[in-house]
Order: C-alpha cells, then sequence, then structure tokens
C-alpha cells in the first residue's frame, strides 16, 4: 500500500471547487455529522470536510483538525478565520506516528479519516491511537480513494481498524470512495 504523503499543494485542489461539483460535503456528512458534536478530522489539509463540519456542529460545537504539514494547517486557518469558523476549531500539527490526540480521550462524537490511511506507515498505531479519544459508542467514518486502493487493500485497512476495537455499522456510497463508518463498542 502506497504510503507517500501527499504534497502541500495538492491541498488546494483537494480543497477547491472542481472537486466540490463532484463531491458534495455537506450532504456527504449529513446523517453523521450533528449540532454540538465534537469532531475530530485526521489527516483534514486545507479543510475541504473540517469547514463544512465547522458549519455543521454549529456555535456550541468543536472540530479538532489534524494534520502532518504545517502548510496544510495554515492555509486551513486563513480559510477558517474568513468563514467566521476559527473560534470552534482547533488545528493540530502532528508526526506521522503521533496523531497527538493522547488528551482526548472519551472526548470525541465522531473522528472522520478521509483518504488519510493509505499515507500513514503504521495503519495499526494510527487506529489504535484514535480508539480512546472517541466516546463509547462514537463513531469512525473511513473513506479511502478507489483510484489509490484496491477492493483488498481496503479489506485490510477495515480489518486493521476492527482489530483496534471498532465495529463495522455500514459501507456509505460515496463516489470516488471505499468507506465504513464504525462504532467504538
Ligand atoms: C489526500 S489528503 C486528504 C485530505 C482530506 N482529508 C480530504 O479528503 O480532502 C491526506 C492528508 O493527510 C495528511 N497526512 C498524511 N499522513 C498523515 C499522518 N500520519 N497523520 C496525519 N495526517 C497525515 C496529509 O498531510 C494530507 O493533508
Amino acid at each position: 500500500m502506497a504510503h507517500r504523503v501527499c504534497p502541500w499543494w495538492m491541498g488546494y485542489l483537494l480543497a477547491g471547487p472542481i472537486r466540490r461539483l463532484l463531491e458534495n460535503p455537506k450532504k456527504m456528512l449529513s446523517g453523521f455529522v450533528e449540532p454540538d458534536m465534537t469532531v475530530l478530522d485526521v489527516g483534514c489539509a486545507m479543510g475541504f470536510f473540517t469547514l463544512p463540519t465547522a458549519r455543521m456542529v454549529g456555535p456550541q460545537g468543536r472540530v479538532i483538525a489534524v494534520d502532518l504539514q504545517e502548510k496544510m494547517l495554515n492555509s486551513l486557518r486563513r480559510r477558517a478565520r474568513r468563514a467566521g469558523l476559527l473560534e470552534r476549531m482547533e488545528l493540530r500539527t502532528c508526526s506521522d506516528t503521533d496523531l497527538g490526540v493522547d488528551d482526548l480521550t472519551n472526548q470525541v462524537d465522531l473522528a472522520l479519516a478521509f483518504h488519510v490511511v493509505h499515507e500513514v506507515p503504521d495503519a495499526s498505531g494510527f487506529f489504535a491511537q484514535l480508539y480512546p479519544a472517541i466516546k463509547p459508542g462514537g463513531r469512525l467514518l473511513l473513506a479511502e480513494p478507489e483510484g489509490h486502493i484496491s477492493t483488498d487493500e481496503y479489506a485490510v485497512t477495515e480489518a486493521t481498524a476492527q482489530s483496534a476495537g471498532f465495529a463495522s455499522l455500514e459501507q456509505p456510497e460515496f463516489r470516488r470512495s471505499r468507506a465504513t463508518l464504525f462504532e467504538k463498542r
């Protein structure tokens, strides 16, 4: 499986209007994100999912956005400030093996991991670090890009999440992705 990290300049395309024509983040997240939730967006890049999530959780909600690349987070910070959403967001830089979420034990209602796991060198460690941050009964929404990740590779990723303790609930239909909604039991 590929572990090459997406270059920072790709962040502009990933958060840009062309992608929005193909994928509607608000529609994709509706039914998963609710007002007042605490949502953790891992591998957030420049915020294609982070900003709509911050709107959907509302002023009493919280979005913690984590990424490896400072340049992704700098752009996300500017976009969030312009949109008046920065106050309900917390941006964190992580390392490739440490998500830096140890302080969030049982605080997260929903974790988003969109198109990031194939870039992570240790998927087991990734899911093992996410697990304690999520509340019991909380959810993890995983999506991997169909173009990069085969059915077999995705099955391995899903099994890795299950080994960390996540139970698969459903496989949402997202265009250009393979996706699973998990629950922390
Ligand atoms: C392909 S982009 C996807 C971005 C976003 N989730 C989306 O769907 O638009 C992957 C992002 O994950 C970040 N990333 C890669 N490895 C990571 C790691 N080990 N921990 C956290 N973020 C990572 C990259 O810096 C990049 O911003």
